[in-house]
């Protein structure tokens, strides 16, 4: 009978077959086991097959299929596992590491980190303060009483229903801390965040940070002021930097100055950062006020001091080029990541 001879025949090709790797063994399983497979059509065959074959026929034609199906089966683990193998012995593993994510540091810290190690060359050491302040050591105590015009110079957040807790407009306020439980000779920097209530734009910001110095001892003058400060600039610009230093006011130095360092008007960045004058506006100085110094039991007969504030930002714009204030405090990863290979 023709049908019995078709199944001797497929059978005896499943035995030849001998698939080699995975792509050869889909070729197998589309012909003997797929939708559309060979065998298939055998069974509509059983139609015709007389009545007393049919048993028969049915029992060789599940033959097929269970030998299809179990041949399929073991050839699959064999060459699955024979892929896994070649796969891992491909791995090279003398070569270098693929490239790994470092993380970074925000230009910010960098450019505090920095400017700490310049100090602490000079023995300047770090005080670090509350960021919520009240209104005595942030105004009051430097010689900014309640009705002084001075407060309107920095608009300030007060907390929710308090007219004495703020968020410190400067790190001044740490300066009041300081000297209130210390007495000269006194070389601190005071690193930190500042806020004030500014409309945000390209140029500022309501946070920003800025490093407070203040050094007091027995006959500190202007000229170590000056000194150090051009030690800064030089450490900080470049050995060949000039300052200069302009005529200020600000109520707790007298008297006051403000520096600002020469970066010229050669690019783009330094045009915009010096609004076209080459000049940056680097930190606000000057001689402690006698006042501040009474304050905080100080004696001003016996001590003087200088002090000055940093402006962090600014520096950090003017080293990497930054042209918008606000990218530093977006935390864009696009923007922070620039900076892993600068650490
Ligand atoms: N506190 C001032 C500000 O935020 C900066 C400043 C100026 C600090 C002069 C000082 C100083 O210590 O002597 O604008």
């Amino acid at each position: 009978m023709e049908a019995f001879k078709t199944i001797e025949k497929i059978l005896g090709e499943i035995d030849a077959e001998a698939p080699q790797d995975l792509a050869q063994l889909e070729t197998y399983r589309i012909r003997y086991l797929g939708t559309k497979n060979i065998i298939k059509p055998l069974f509509a065959e059983m139609r015709s097959v007389p009545n007393d074959q049919k048993k028969a026929y049915g029992l060789a034609l599940n033959k097929l299929k269970t030998k299809a199906e179990d041949k399929f089966q073991i050839l699959k683990g064999q060459l699955q596992d024979q892929a896994d193998q070649s796969a891992s012995s491909a791995r090279d593993l003398s070569l270098p590491a693929g490239i790994q994510n470092k993380g970074s540091r925000h230009p910010i810290s960098i450019v505090m980190d920095r400017m700490i190690d310049i100090f602490d060359k000079i023995g300047f050491v770090v005080a670090e303060e509350r960021e919520i302040e009240d209104d005595w050591h942030n105004f009051t105590a430097m010689n900014t009483p309640a009705d002084h015009p001075a407060r309107d110079m920095q608009d300030t957040f007060y907390l929710k229903n308090s007219t004495t807790e703020l968020l410190r407009t400067h790190t001044s306020s740490v300066q009041a801390r300081v000297m209130m439980t210390q007495q000269p000779p006194i070389r601190i920097i005071a690193p930190g965040r500042v806020y004030r209530n500014e409309t945000i734009s390209a140029r500022s910001h309501c946070q920003f940070h800025q490093i407070e110095g203040l050094y007091v001892d027995e006959h500190v003058s202007f000229a170590d002021m000056k000194q150090t400060l051009l030690y800064f600039a030089r450490e900080m610009y470049g050995p060949k930097t000039n300052i200069r230093l302009r005529p200020s006011y600000f109520p707790f130095t007298e008297p006051s100055a403000e520096m600002d360092v020469w970066l010229g008007t050669d690019t783009e960045t330094t045009k915009k950062l010096t609004k076209g004058t080459g000049w940056l506006e680097v930190l606000g100085c000057g001689m402690v006020d006698p006042n501040v110094l009474t304050n905080c039991n100080i004696d001003p007969e016996k001590y003087t001091g200088f002090a000055f504030g940093i402006g962090i930002e600014r520096s950090a714009m003017q080293k990497y080029g930054i042209s918008d204030i606000r990218l530093l405090f977006e935390n864009d990863v696009r923007f922070l990541r620039q900076f892993s290979t600068v650490i």
